[in-house]
């Protein structure tokens, strides 16, 4: 439970959110359409609410997977290394992949994932990012499909959390801390 007292102020709502991913998934249902199957695999944890409403707009035929990676830092922080909780399920040499992150920040976590899943041959793999911060990057990473870019504030909801918590408020929030 986080110690210092906070409200949270909406930043995007869930209407909003919703007309986007609809957007998004005209874009990417059109480029794979044809494709046999698409492999979408969620980032865990934050990416889950994400994954579920898009998956529902997307006129593909898919699987969904999961994948967990952690980050830690080291003295310097730029060169944080990045480790694999869970792997995917799937074998995905050959299959056309969609990434699907909650937000790029510094960007380790997805071009780790980017350079570890291209390491198994797939045929085709994209990325979406629901929220980009280009602020905090620091690996060199660029999603292909980005909802909304973001200044650097501290956000939650729509999956993102603080502390565990917020994870199921229904839109993107603005953490401000109160005396
Ligand atoms: C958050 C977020 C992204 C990652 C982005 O995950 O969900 O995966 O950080 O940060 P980066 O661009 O600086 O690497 P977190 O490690 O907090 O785990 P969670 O998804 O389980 O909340």
């Amino acid at each position: 439970m986080p110690k210092r007292p906070y409200v949270i102020d909406e930043l995007i709502s869930a209407k909003t959110i919703a007309a986007r991913i609809e957007e998004l998934s005209r874009d990417i249902t059109a480029e794979f359409h044809g494709t046999d199957k698409l492999v979408v695999v969620g980032l865990l944890r934050g990416s889950f609410v994400f994954i579920a409403d898009l998956v529902r707009e997307l006129d593909l035929p898919i699987e969904v997977d999961f994948i967990e990676a952690s980050s830690y830092g080291d003295s310097t922080e730029s060169s944080r290394e990045v480790r694999i909780l869970k792997d995917l399920r799937s074998a995905i040499e050959g299959m056309d992949v969609l990434v699907v992150e909650d937000i790029v920040d510094t960007g380790f976590t997805l071009s780790h994932v980017i350079k570890l899943l291209k390491s198994r041959k797939p045929a085709r793999l994209r990325t979406i990012a629901l929220l980009d911060k280009p602020s905090r990057r620091e690996a060199p990473v660029q999603a292909d499909w980005i909802g909304f870019e973001i200044p650097d504030e501290f956000v939650v909801g729509y999956g993102i959390d603080f502390a565990q918590r917020n994870r199921n408020l229904p839109f993107i929030g603005k953490v401000r801390f109160t005396p």
